[in-house]
């Protein structure tokens, strides 16, 4: 094992594209008709970039690694985590006819339709992917883990190498459309340090029917397991060890991006090496923060506003004096 550089806390690799969102369309929503939107806009969207934004506004150094179309929507979502001083020196640019992925959010008032298109994301391969950029740190996340399906075969050889680099390893593999839960992920799982499953992935990642069964099951394969869920907080799951950490009481008016927000806080905390509980307590605070504004990035553009809600959700935690002063 050799001592890792360290330019970046953390590096992460994954998908890059825009969410465009319609507020108050119908539901059910009839075809070959003119819908109208109430609102609409655009924000950064995709797991693994919502996360380098909101875990760099949180004062982390992180690098992001991705496969990027040559087109104004990927320089538009670029352009969100430039803003952040996210590095993005590790993205890769295809020259095929993929293009952009985007996700069309149409919101019905309390569900919603989510309708993606992968775009490059679903191109992008180990080549893609240099190595010493994605060691350049002390940990590695990869986010939506089946959305890369590209990646797969490449991604057991990886995460041994990086391992043995010294850095420590994170996956959200958030939902699989196939609704597998199997492949690479059984490869995956004994060589990862941290895995950030909401409640339903985790029963599925261990094919389980009660969280009590999926949290064993899990503790025997991954040391650390971070179960988001939603309004009723989090679960560690630490070896044999089990600690209930209570959500932040808000009022929600979008939940989108929450659980990568949630993994912004619990990351910025875990490289600064907190223990877990007070990582998933500012994973519980930032997943609430999010869902003060719409959109995944919002709440974190805007780093007053941040400022405040963690000072009014969270008076006189510690943490976060140690959060903020690094990029003053
Ligand atoms: N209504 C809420 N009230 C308080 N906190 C919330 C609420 N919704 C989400 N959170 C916070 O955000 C975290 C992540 O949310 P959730 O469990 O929905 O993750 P997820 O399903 O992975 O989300 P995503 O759809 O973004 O991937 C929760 O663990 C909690 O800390
Ligand atoms: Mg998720």
């Amino acid at each position: 094992m050799t001592v890792p550089d360290t330019r970046f806390d953390v590096t992460i690799a994954g998908e890059i594209n825009l969410d465009l969102v319609l507020d108050g369309i119908p539901e059910p929503m009839p075809v070959e008709r003119e819908l109208l939107a109430s609102a609409f806009r655009i924000t950064l969207g995709s797991s693994a970039a919502i996360l380098a934004h909101n875990l760099s506004a949180l004062g982390t150094r992180v690098g992001f690694a991705s496969l990027a179309a040559r087109d104004e929507f990927s320089k538009m979502a670029m352009a969100y985590l430039a803003a952040r001083n996210v590095d993005l020196s590790g993205i890769k640019y295809s020259d095929g006819p993929a293009g952009s992925g985007v996700t069309v959010v149409v919101n019905h008032g309390p569900v919603r339709h989510i309708l993606s298109y992968l775009g490059t994301a679903g191109e992008m391969t180990g080549a893609h992917l240099d190595i010493d950029y994605l060691c350049s740190a002390r940990h590695f996340h990869l986010s939506s883990l089946f959305l890369l399906k590209g990646l797969h075969k490449d991604l057991p050889s990886l995460f041994k190498a990086i391992r043995l680099r010294g850095l420590t390893i994170s996956l959200d593999t958030n939902d699989d459309p196939d609704d597998a839960w199997a492949g690479v992920l059984d490869e995956l799982l004994p060589l990862i340090d941290v895995l950030l499953p909401n409640e339903r992935e985790l029963l599925r990642i261990t094919k389980t029917e009660s969280i009590d069964a999926a949290l064993a099951a899990v503790s025997r394969k991954v040391p650390l397991t971070v179960v988001k869920r939603g309004a009723k907080g989090a679960i560690i799951q630490q070896g044999d060890m089990r600690h209930i950490v209570p959500a932040i009481d808000v009022v929600p008016v979008d939940t989108i991006g929450a659980g990568d927000s949630f993994n912004a806080g619990f990351l910025a905390c875990y490289v600064r090496g907190l223990p877990p509980a007070e990582c998933a307590a500012m994973g519980n605070l930032t997943g609430a923060v999010s869902t003060m504004k719409p959109g995944g990035i919002e709440a974190f553009r805007d780093r007053e506003f941040l400022r405040k809600s963690f000072a009014e959700l969270a008076p006189g935690a510690a943490v976060l004096e140690a959060l903020f002063p690094r990029r003053a």
